[in-house]
Order: structure tokens, then C-alpha cells, then sequence
């Protein structure tokens, strides 16, 4: 069995193996990724072809503290810092420009590097434990659901890794928020689990015209789906599969996951996970809200649909 418990000599067994040059499924508190040690080229690579993923989709750099910014990063800008001070550990990405020693495979031939501290304790130990950044985009194959369990994680991915460390459901469950911090004012390129109000009330009001004008390289429209089509309706048909939101499910088909953002996006990849394997014909999702908070919710469920 390739999936360990996160003790000593798990942890001990994957700090190893990533040393070795290998793949390792690590545990976040947003989704499992594939960990690689960001400076072996040949290691990076692998987690292209692993996952199918285009070259020039860049990976998020996995460091143990903003102390170790200086490490892959030429310059660590003060918002910037306002925003590590304020969210690492945890579900905040940051594009700074990069030092040389960062390989372009990682970063898909950008100038630019994504580097994040996760909270979870067992990325952190294992982090501490090689002691190299990580590289580590989402453990699921290209265009697919993000794992947030580790028996979430599909064969043909699991087949590439070394171990994947078992550390329990993601208690964030969406991915981390990814800010641009290499122009005049940072821009959010993909909303994830920290909200856009978040970041506001730590660097001020961020620019709309974000995203849109600069698209981070992975943010293709479709993305994040279940093999099952998917749709969004103000309310599910008494037999309809799916996720309800308002109402108690009417059918063992249906999964009703909490009325709250933070716990909706916790639940929401597990929830697609279990729809997915019924192979029923459409996966029918009930509207949330569409005010901010939503923000990141939408975002996947929009990419799930494909629209
Ligand atoms: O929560 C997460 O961020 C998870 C866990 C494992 O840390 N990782 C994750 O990685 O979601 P991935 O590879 O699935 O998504 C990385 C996102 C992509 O949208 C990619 O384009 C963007 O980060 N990204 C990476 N480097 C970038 C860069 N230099 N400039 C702009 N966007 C970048
Ligand atoms: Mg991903």
C-alpha cells in the first residue's frame, strides 16, 4: 500500500524519496499535491508528464516559512510581505519575480515564481524535513477533481508516486488564492481560500480589472471537473444527483453540503468525488449565492461546467 501514515517514519520514508528525485503525494489544508523538490529538473518534469499537464502551466513552490522567500524569490515586495505576515501559513500563493536558481520548468519559462507556506503539519514537517522547496501542483491528472483525501487521489496518479501521506480530509478543500505581487498592485489570478474581502482588508481595494487582463497560465476555462457533466440549477428535481445547499436532500443521489462558504469549499471536491464514481447521466449542483465569499465556489463550479 502506498499510502502512509504521517509519523516519523512516513515522513522520514517521503523526505527520502523526494531526495532520491521522486514524486510524493502531500497533504495541504487546500488539496493533495505532487511534491517534487523544486530544483531537480528531471523530478519536475516528471510531474508534468504524471499529471498530463502542459509545460507551460507553472507549479507553486512549497517552502517552510517567509524566511525561506529569499531562497526561490529575487525580491520579496512589501505588500507582499503584508500578505505572508498576514495569511502563511495557509491557503495564500504569491508571484514574485524569480531567482535564477529556480528552474524554468517549474515555473513554465516565466520570470515569475508561485511560492506559498501550507498550514498543514504534515506538509510542514516534510517540508522541514528535506529541507528544499517543493514543487507541488495538485495531485490529479490535467483538467481533473483536485483530491482532498488520500484515497481521493486516482491509480494512474498514485502509480507515478513514491507514498502519498495520509493526512486526513483538506480542511480548506479549494485551492489556495493566487496574488500577483510583481506589478504596481497585486491582482488576484485565481480566487481560492482566502477570500478577495480578506486580502482587501490587509492591502486595500484591489483593481476588477484583475484577472481578466492577466490571466495566470493555468486558469483555462475548463478545469477541475468531474468525468460526469455538471450543472448549476436554482433547485434540484426531487430524483435529480447532485449537491443540495438550502434543502434536506429528497434521494440518497443527493449530497447536502453546508449553507457556509468556507464549509460548502471544504466539502465540495470530496462531494464531486462520490457523485462522480455513481456514473449517473449529469451531476446537478444548486446555485449558491453569488455574493463574494462565493467567489472561489464559483470559480470551480464554473470551470466544472466547462462555460
Ligand atoms: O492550493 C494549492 O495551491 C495547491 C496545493 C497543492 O498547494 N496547488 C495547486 O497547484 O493548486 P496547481 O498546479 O494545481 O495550480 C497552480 C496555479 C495554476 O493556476 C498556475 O498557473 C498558477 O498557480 N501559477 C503557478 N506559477 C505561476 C506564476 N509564476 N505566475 C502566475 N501563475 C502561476
Ligand atoms: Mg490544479
Amino acid at each position: 500500500m502506498k499510502i502512509l501514515a504521517p509519523d516519523e517514519i512516513g515522513i522520514a520514508f517521503a523526505a527520502d524519496a523526494l531526495r532520491r528525485g521522486g514524486l510524493v503525494g502531500m497533504p495541504t489544508e487546500t488539496v493533495y499535491g505532487i511534491a517534487a523538490v523544486a530544483v531537480n529538473r528531471d523530478a519536475v518534469l516528471r510531474t508534468f508528464e504524471l499529471k498530463g499537464r502542459p509545460v507551460d502551466n507553472p507549479l507553486i513552490v512549497h517552502i517552510a516559512s517567509a524566511d525561506q522567500v529569499h531562497l526561490v524569490a529575487s525580491s520579496f515586495p512589501a505588500i507582499a510581505r503584508f500578505l505572508a505576515d498576514a495569511f502563511w501559513p495557509g491557503p495564500l500563493t504569491l508571484v514574485l519575480p524569480k531567482l535564477p536558481v529556480v528552474p524554468d520548468e517549474v515555473t513554465g519559462g516565466l520570470q515569475t515564481v508561485a511560492v506559498r507556506v501550507p498550514s498543514h503539519p504534515v506538509a510542514r514537517s516534510l517540508i522541514a524535513s528535506v529541507g528544499l522547496p517543493l514543487s507541488a501542483p495538485s495531485a490529479n491528472a490535467f483538467m481533473g477533481l483536485s483530491p482532498t483525501r488520500a484515497e481521493h487521489v486516482a491509480p494512474e496518479i498514485m502509480e507515478g508516486l513514491e507514498c502519498v501521506l495520509d493526512g486526513g480530509p483538506c480542511e480548506v478543500g479549494l485551492e489556495s488564492t493566487v496574488v500577483d505581487c510583481t506589478g504596481d498592485a497585486p491582482i488576484i489570478l485565481r480566487p481560492g481560500g482566502i477570500t478577495r474581502s480578506q486580502i482587501e482588508i490587509t492591502v486595500g481595494k484591489l483593481s476588477d480589472r484583475a484577472t481578466s487582463e492577466r490571466r495566470s497560465p493555468g486558469t483555462y476555462r475548463r478545469h477541475y471537473s468531474p468525468r460526469t457533466p455538471l450543472r448549476v440549477i436554482e433547485r434540484l428535481g426531487d430524483a435529480d444527483a447532485g449537491i443540495v445547499l438550502s434543502v434536506d436532500p429528497s434521494c440518497p443521489n443527493q449530497i447536502r453540503l453546508p449553507s457556509d462558504p468556507v464549509g460548502y469549499g471544504s466539502g465540495l471536491y470530496a462531494a464531486l468525488y462520490t457523485l462522480d464514481r455513481q456514473s449517473y447521466g449529469e451531476i446537478f449542483v444548486e446555485a449558491p449565492p453569488q455574493t463574494g465569499e462565493w467567489e472561489a465556489v464559483w470559480d470551480r463550479l464554473r470551470k466544472a461546467t466547462g462555460v
